[in-house]
């Protein structure tokens, strides 16, 4: 995992979007698996600044977001897609059929679940996959006890995440109870990942998923098993790493190397490039 911490909020997010951005500018019809929450918000901004500033093209990327809460419809202000459209889609001039999105309306979820796995096979799988980290360590809504092989699925939120998300709605009992999810073998499938986290909230649950042991019961952990993952967090959210003055010579270290994998570029040349062909 390449760990790295930035001074604040705004500086990770920065750095955050200039990972992207030399991504599409490298690879304009890259495929990227997008996340929501407070977190990403500042990435997203920056991304919008870059590409005004720099004429950075998005017409032949495609996206794939991480999950959707079920029994929201699209037009609904708090379901995942206006808040895509909010913060990214419309300022990038992103249509429906570049951006896609789990349907939380879906009469039949375990059809709704294959058809995205099926879709994302047919773009050639996940570039980059964009991540935050929820204060009980899920990975999009991959809560404690998820499989780590798991796929996209229908799943009960935690009453953790029901509270931390509450503060999106109204009142509690309004944040639906169920949400369908890429899982944690999904997710793992993309050929690099970032994640990010920033504030305390998070300070205890960045050190377990980076510093402690692979468990279900953090579903975060499972992205020590991925071969190329980049945290980026603040300072704040990385105090309680035990390593982090490593993490940070090791930043310094290897300041000139490639941010991203080559087989990002040459999918053929993925070190597992034989076991994703067999899925
Ligand atoms: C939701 C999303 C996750 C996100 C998490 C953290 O539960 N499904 O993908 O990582 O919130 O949100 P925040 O960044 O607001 O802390």
């Amino acid at each position: 995992m390449y760990v790295k911490i930035e001074p604040d909020y705004d500086a990770l997010s920065q750095r955050a979007a200039r990972v992207v951005a030399d991504l599409v500018r490298r690879k304009p019809n890259a495929v990227l698996g997008l996340a929501t929450g407070s977190t990403p918000e500042g990435l997203y901004a920056h991304l919008i600044r870059i590409a005004r500033d720099e004429k950075l093209d998005f017409s032949r990327v495609t996206t794939f977001n991480l999950d959707e809460y079920e029994g929201l419809p699209a037009s609904h202000p708090e379901s995942y897609r206006s808040f895509m459209q909010r913060n990214l889609f419309d300022a990038l001039g992103l249509t429906n059929d570049q951006t896609n999105l789990l349907s939380g309306m879906s009469s039949d979820p375990a059809t709704e679940c294959a058809n995205f796995e099926a879709k994302i096979r047919r773009a050639g799988g996940i570039d980059l996959q964009i991540l935050g980290i929820g204060s009980d360590g899920h990975i999009a809504f991959c809560e404690p006890g998820s499989s780590l092989a798991g796929r996209t699925s229908l799943v009960a939120l935690h009453p953790q995440t029901i509270a931390d998300n509450a503060r999106f709605f109204d009142k509690e009992d309004d944040v639906p109870r169920k949400a369908m999810t890429m899982g944690v073998g999904t997710i793992l499938e993309a050929r690099s990942c970032l994640i990010l986290a920033k504030g305390s909230a998070k300070a205890d649950v960045w050190a377990k998923m980076i510093e402690g042991p692979v468990s279900s019961q953090l579903p975060a952990s499972a992205l020590q098993l991925h071969p190329w993952v980049i945290a980026i967090s603040d300072t704040v959210a990385a105090s309680k790493l035990k390593h982090g003055d490593y993490y940070k010579h090791m930043d310094r270290e290897l300041a000139d190397q490639p941010v991203l994998p080559h087989w990002v570029f040459q999918p053929e040349l993925d070190p597992r490039a034989a076991m994703l062909a067999s899925r």
